[in-house]
């Protein structure tokens, strides 16, 4: 953002309009929102502001039509609903990781402006949490005394590289974090997987082509009304860390090789989260839904897009890949 006053604004203005658009309630409209902010680079306070204007509830949803497609046996195929509890639990069990998985990027935060922003991405993923437990109790049909009783139900539902990515990789920066929120370098990392490869790269890829499915279909209407409001929130997050690791390259430009290694690092596992079981050929498959060219082609896009923005050349994705 410049520093020239006469120009401040104007671009303050600019940031309100680019967030504005996540009010929408249109996938789409979220996606190319989020490309918006990318650019305009809001402030952490902004970030914030927005935080505070965009509440939701998880009760905010009626689920009384999702639960009576999902109990029609002759709406939903059999593959279909196979793939759909393998997006979904990926989801759950994606969100209870990345709300525990924060707090030690909290405590590293640089600035009080940073925390006081992470501290808000902490309360949204265990609404995210929350919102899944609920869709799986009141549409799915399943039951489970406790969300961990919950989780661990549909534990088997994830795919290997989904442990990899989680369990390992956002795990271990989380770790290191922990025994030493001072390490800026551990920090630069954790963003990168979480903010840039989890957020926005592979949850928003994989929310846009569920909620365009559904959509098309007509089916969950309520699962999809809330789904596109995490997906929003989500927006928020990935404004925060393509703002956060732009000005870590500003500040010295070896976060940059930081930001390179990881993907080099992340990128391999990270694409193989996408793949359902039982493929023949990760790299090459068809799912009830869509193909996986098309999401492949949607993710690098996006990431690419977050790349540009920090200042990095997206070409530096065709070795990491
Ligand atoms: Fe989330
Ligand atoms: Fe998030």
């Amino acid at each position: 953002m410049s520093s020239n006053s006469t120009n401040g604004a104007h671009e303050l203005h600019t940031e309100d309009e680019a967030l504005s658009v996540l009010l929408d309630a249109d996938i789409d409209k979220v996606m190319a929102g989020l490309d918006r902010i990318v650019e305009a680079a809001p402030s952490y306070q902004k970030l914030f502001m927005r935080w505070q204007r965009q509440q939701w509830s998880t009760e905010d949803f009626d689920f009384t039509e999702d639960a009576r497609q999902w109990a029609d046996p002759d709406l939903i195929t059999k593959e279909e609903r196979d793939f759909l509890l393998f997006g979904f639990s990926q989801f759950f069990l994606g969100e209870e990781r990345v709300t525990a998985e924060l707090l030690p990027f909290a405590m590293g935060a640089p600035s009080h402006e940073a925390q006081a922003f992470l501290t808000t991405q902490i309360s949204d993923e265990a609404k995210h949490m929350v919102f899944f437990d609920r869709f799986y109790r009141e549409v799915l049909g399943a039951s489970a005394a406790t969300i961990g009783d919950m989780l661990d139900q549909q534990r088997a539902n994830v795919n290997e590289d989904w442990e990899r990515l989680f369990n390992g990789i956002l795990h271990d920066c989380a770790e290191r974090l922990r025994k030493d929120p001072s390490d800026f370098a551990a920090l630069v990392r954790g963003i990168t997987v979480y903010m840039v490869v989890i957020e926005g790269t592979l949850a928003l890829t994989g929310a846009r082509f569920i909620i365009r499915s559904l959509k098309e279909r007509g089916w969950f209407p309520g699962f999809t009304a809330g789904f596109t409001a995490v997906n929003r929130d989500e927006s928020r997050h990935v404004g925060f860390g393509v703002k956060f690791l732009a000005d870590a390259i500003s500040a010295d430009p070896a976060n940059a090789r930081i930001i390179e290694e990881t993907l080099k690092e992340t990128l391999p596992v990270a694409s193989l989260v996408f793949v359902p079981p039982g493929v023949e050929n990760p790299y090459d498959f068809e799912t009830p839904f869509y193909r996986s060219e098309e999401i492949f082609e949607y993710a690098m896009k996006a990431l690419s897009k977050k790349l540009a923005a920090m200042g990095l050349d997206p070409a530096m994705l065709a070795a990491a890949a």
